[in-house]
């Protein structure tokens, strides 16, 4: 992959209203918000505030494409070709867009190039492709009757998406949603706006009919909230923290929503004293602090087995000191800013919480100066199974190391927390793999490996970290409805 070496052209910004109906407008209220450049806390530029007027038009706009458009009625291959074009056009301006990610969520420039852009293009590419084979079943039934499926598009879908990966949970949304023919109101997080609207305007390009995608800018309580309670949306599909999911259901109720949720999680990585202990490292080391520890499926209560644990700890002392903390386009920075302020003092409440709580702070536990939301690689040791920092999602780069004897009290232990988005074992014993990957309730392990994504591969959480899953097959059917047909052949 190219990496980013040369200092980075600042992005343009284009896009900051409402776009509804293929047309870009202001707010009804007229209202907007700010948003910020983590790194300096600068404001970017003000954003249209979309309410629930706006998601009202909006639905309105998507309702009609559904009923009444061409989109789902189309020749499904056109409708894949149209998503291979947004993907191209996303791959021409990748260098833009990738800026205009750093400039608003604050995450390394090289991140944003070699991980987020990529991804994104490969999922809409992935989904492309499945536009065309969306295949029903002939079914034999009793009597003399012709029985048969058709996979329908589940119809208008809401779709609210976080700020931690803002491109990339446009595509994990838009991807399935387009392939199986629905249209969309989405909701971009209000922290990093800019690439979603951006990817609206190239998806227009590329020939997406207007009013098959909508997007609302705004907050979770007032856009968000009337994207759940529309009886317009047919679905919504939410990214985000596990109490908002609670709210979305309980105001989904009254319409009987279908749901998914992908949600946070408190990811045990185990390293088992057999690993090879330089891949597990760098692996575990990545699984945490990559995005600022800002992944819903950060291996965030590391369990390391005891006779290794000095080791470990020595070894990611030294990484963290090497970590290169500052202006996220500069290309040798490591590690960016924190979204924002919210996400910043959480992240340092948390780490009080750990050294009161009786464990050691090792590197790290500060902020970094007093401009930009930066906070230092943080590193706790002789964290215990109940304290706040081994059972509560921190979502910045703190990692919380505990120690184990044996498998059986590992696997308890590791599934003792109603989170369940992921795991990982180190070891190079198949069977000690074997045992964690059967036993540990959550919905993606990892072997010898951490944070390895594929749009094929589906994602999400056990328990209390999700409902249903992305990407893959699994992805696509979350967007489908079943419907059945029967013929008397008399
Ligand atoms: P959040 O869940 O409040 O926000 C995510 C999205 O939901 C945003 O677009 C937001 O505007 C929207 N939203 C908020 N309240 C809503 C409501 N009542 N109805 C409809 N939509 C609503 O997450 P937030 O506040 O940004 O972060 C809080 C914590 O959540 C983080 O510290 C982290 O622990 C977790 N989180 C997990 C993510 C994941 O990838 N699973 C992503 C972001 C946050
Ligand atoms: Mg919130």
């Amino acid at each position: 992959m190219t990496s980013v070496s040369e200092p980075v052209a600042q992005p343009t910004i284009r896009q900051t209203d409402c776009f509804i109906d293929g047309q870009w407008q202001p707010s009804q209220s007229g209202k907007t918000f700010e948003t910020r450049h983590p790194a300096n806390e600068e404001v970017i530029t003000q954003i249209a505030e979309g309410d629930a007027a706006d998601v009202d038009l909006a639905v309105k706009a998507a309702r009609d494409a559904f009923d009444n458009g061409p989109w789902r009625s189309m020749d499904a291959r056109e409708r894949g070709e149209m998503l291979h074009r947004l993907a191209d056009l996303i791959e021409e301006e990748i260098d833009e867009l990738a800026a205009l990610e750093t400039l608003d969520n604050g995450k390394p420039i090289n991140d944003a190039r070699n991980v987020d852009l990529p991804l994104t293009i490969d999922c809409l590419r992935y989904y492309a492709g499945y536009a065309d084979k969306v295949h029903g079943q002939t079914i034999p039934v009793r009597g003399n009757y012709f029985t048969y499926t058709r996979k329908e598009p589940v119809g208008v879908v809401g779709q609210i998406i976080p700020w931690n990966f803002p491109m990339l949970m446009v595509a994990w949304k838009w991807g399935p949603a387009l392939a199986a023919g629905c249209t969309i109101v989405m909701k971009p997080a209000e922290q990093t706006p800019l690439t979603c609207l951006r990817m609206a305007r190239l998806a227009q390009k590329a020939g997406i009919p207007d009013g098959v995608i909508n997007v609302v800018p705004g907050f979770g309580p007032t856009a968000g909230s009337a994207v759940t309670k529309h009886p317009g949306i047919d679905k919504v599909a939410f990214t985000g923290e596990y109490l908002t999911a609670q709210t979305i259901m309980a105001e989904a109720a009254p319409t009987l929503k279908r749901l998914t949720f992908e949600l946070g999680g408190k990811s045990p990585n185990v390293i088992f004293a057999d690993a090879d202990l330089d891949a597990a490292i760098a692996g575990s080391h990545f699984g945490l602090y990559f995005n600022q520890g800002q992944c819903c499926c950060a291996g965030s209560r590391v369990f390391v087995e005891e006779s290794i644990h000095d080791e470990f700890i020595g070894r990611v002392t030294e990484m963290n000191q090497a970590t290169q903390v500052g202006d996220p386009f500069d290309p040798l920075t490591t590690q960016g800013p924190q979204v924002d302020q919210n996400q910043m003092d959480k992240i340092l409440q948390y780490v009080e919480a750990g050294k009161s709580g009786g464990a050691t702070c090792v590197t790290g536990g500060n902020r970094i100066g007093d401009t930009g939301y930066f906070v230092e690689p943080t590193l706790f040791d002789g964290v215990t199974d109940e304290m706040d920092i081994a059972t509560d999602e921190i979502f910045g780069p703190v990692m919380s190391v505990l120690t184990f004897k044996d498998m059986d009290e590992l696997v308890e232990r590791a599934n003792n927390t109603f989170y369940g988005l992921a795991a990982a074992v180190w070891t190079r014993d198949i069977g000690k793999a074997h045992h964690v990957a059967d036993h540990v309730r959550a919905g993606t392990v990892w072997v010898n490996c951490y944070d390895v994504f594929d749009a094929a591969a589906p994602f999400g959480g056990f328990k209390m970290s999700g409902q249903g899953r992305e990407l893959g097959e699994a992805g696509l059917n979350a967007y489908l409805e079943t419907k059945t047909v029967t013929i008397a052949l008399d």
